[in-house]
């Protein structure tokens, strides 16, 4: 059988003989974004990587030009999945995450997606204020002079401070 799938909102068109038991393909709906789909929960998540160095102020700016937010993140299975994507894209030691207690109107921490934060990776002793006000997710294993941080958990940083890669979610469409 053949599949033709439609790329974004240009007339571009690829075309395929695929498999008829794999006929089940996703629409596009992440855009620019790429699509993760995770098969434990059939979420759909559209995520962005960027290695370019930035503070995480700016980055959540960058994100909020693209129509999402810094990523917000629920379970185990996208915490892992970016914490491969990162490894692979390496930038620095770490990606800017949407984790902040500086979100207007809400006290305590949340995601810059306004998402309910019902899952977390915290490195030992985190979320620490006096580090800062913002988080990020370790890409490396390092002995800091803080301690041991540990790839995958997050850690605070300021939120004008470090410059690394970050990732960006936005809203399917
Ligand atoms: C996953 O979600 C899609 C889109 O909502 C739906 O079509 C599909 O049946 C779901 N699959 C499972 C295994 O729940
Ligand atoms: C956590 O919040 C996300 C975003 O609102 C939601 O999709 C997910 O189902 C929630 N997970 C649990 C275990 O409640």
């Amino acid at each position: 059988m053949i599949i033709c799938v439609v790329i974004s909102s240009v007339l571009f068109y690829l075309c395929g003989a695929v498999p008829v038991q794999q006929a089940d393909w996703q629409p596009n709906v992440c855009g620019e974004f790429l699509t993760h789909i995770n098969t434990n929960t059939n979420t759909t998540t559209c995520y962005h990587m960027d290695a370019s160095h930035k503070t995480w102020n700016a980055a959540e700016a960058d994100c909020i030009q693209l129509g999402g937010h810094l990523a917000s993140i629920h379970d185990d299975v996208f915490n892992t999945f970016i914490f491969n994507a990162a490894e692979e894209m390496y930038s620095f030691e770490g990606v800017h995450i949407g984790l902040s207690d500086t979100n207007p109107g809400i006290s305590g921490f949340g995601w810059s997606d306004g998402s309910v934060l019902n899952y977390s990776n915290f490195g030992k002793s985190m979320p620490n204020i006096n580090s800062g006000h913002c988080l990020y997710m370790q890409i490396i294993n390092v002995q800091g002079y803080a301690g041991q941080r540990y790839a995958g958990q997050w850690y605070s940083e300021e939120c004008d401070g470090f410059t690394m890669g970050h990732v960006c979610v936005r809203p399917t469409m």
